[in-house]
């Protein structure tokens, strides 16, 4: 993603929210007499007439030719039919896309931590346990895990994508964008600053927390005693030292520190997510979806990807470090 046309889209976010007011009331009064963020000059990199003509006659449709060089509807769609599952977003790691979203009453949510303490500040919770025992790490004793339970529906916001991969190769532009107004790839490891600005970014809006995806998937759960519950605060048992088996493949733990397999099961539940219909515990709002790729929304960006594969991996192949704290 190129910062330089994403700056042109710095007020998006409030846009998305702004365009569904009853779903995320939002001061009309402001709105009428600000500009609209979204008003942007369409860049002309989509005619839209050359597609006029598609429907009318469908035996001329040919499905081996690949869409024209530079559409981008294409793009949106995949991403529609892509959202919340695991591997396309693996795949396609570089999210351009903000969903509103709801988390049902009732749903589970986990937090891992080496701390007696329920978190008084904004947190990262899993909806999966697999996901969030591995943050408990302790030693001594120091293994605390948190389930809480949604009291009422969650509002949150869904950034597609492997948005939680700590990595400065673009998985976090659009949140960047929300928090901070422009991507901040240097800030990549900034994770305790990124969560509490888009948690002040949302108050406004009444966002509870935002979802991600790294391993599995993730909610930026912004505070602990709103909207949820605790059904369970537990002191569970420290990870074995060497005694378990290591999962194969490369190992990014120093040796004698068995998350090995903590990591792999992780991983392995990120997996239940993998397609359609994803990880079902977020509900989004395809009407509130804002794609970077629709150029009649967000500046174009076509010409920076001109001649480029979309990218999957990164240009060093290099790998974010699992070890890393958040
Ligand atoms: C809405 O915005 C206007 C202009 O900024 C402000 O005067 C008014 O107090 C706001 N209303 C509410 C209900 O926040
Ligand atoms: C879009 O394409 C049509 C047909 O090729 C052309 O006549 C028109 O000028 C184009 N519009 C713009 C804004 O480029
Ligand atoms: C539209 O489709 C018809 C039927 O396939 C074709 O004859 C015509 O040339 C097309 N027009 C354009 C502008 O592509
Ligand atoms: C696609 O966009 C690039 C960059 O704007 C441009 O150089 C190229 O000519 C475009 N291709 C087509 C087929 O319009």
């Amino acid at each position: 993603m190129c910062p330089q046309s994403l700056l042109v889209a710095l007020s998006l976010g409030s846009a998305a929210f702004a365009s569904i007011p009853h779903q995320f009331p939002v001061n009309d009064t402001a709105r009428e007499t600000s500009v609209r963020p979204l008003d942007v000059t369409n860049l002309n990199a989509d005619n839209a007439s050359s597609y006029s003509n598609l429907s009318s006659d469908v035996e001329q449709w040919n499905f081996d030719e690949g869409p024209p060089e530079n559409a981008t509807g294409n793009l949106v769609f995949d991403t529609a039919r892509s959202l919340l599952q695991h591997w396309p977003n693996t795949r396609y790691r570089n999210g351009h896309n903000i969903v509103p979203g709801m988390i049902p009453i009732g749903t589970l949510l986990y937090h891992g931590t080496r701390l007696d303490k329920i978190p008084t500040e904004p947190e990262w919770v899993a909806t999966d346990p697999e996901h969030s025992i591995w943050f408990c790490r302790g030693v001594d004793g120091d293994n605390w895990h948190l389930t809480l339970a949604a009291t009422r529906p969650l509002k949150v916001l869904y950034f597609d994508g492997n948005s939680a991969a700590k990595v400065p190769e673009g998985t976090m532009d659009v949140q960047d964008i929300i928090a901070w107004g422009e991507p901040k790839p240097d800030l990549f490891r900034s994770e305790r600053e990124r969560i509490k600005d888009l948690c002040t970014w949302g108050k406004k809006f009444g966002i509870d927390g935002f979802a991600r995806m790294e391993m599995d998937f993730e909610v930026m759960l912004c505070d602990f005693t709103a909207g949820v519950k605790v059904v369970s605060f537990l002191n569970i048992a420290t990870f074995g030292q060497d005694k378990l088996p290591r999962y194969p493949g490369p190992q990014f733990f120093r040796p004698g520190f068995d998350v090995g397999l903590r990591e792999f099961e992780a991983m392995h539940a990120g997996s239940w997510h993998n397609r359609y219909p994803g990880d079902s515990r977020i509900v989004l709002d395809l009407t509130g979806l804002i794609s970077m790729y629709d150029t009649t929304l967000a500046p174009s960006l076509v010409a920076v990807r001109a001649g480029l594969e979309r990218q999957s991996t990164t240009p060093s192949g290099q790998r974010y470090r699992l070890e890393d704290p958040y």
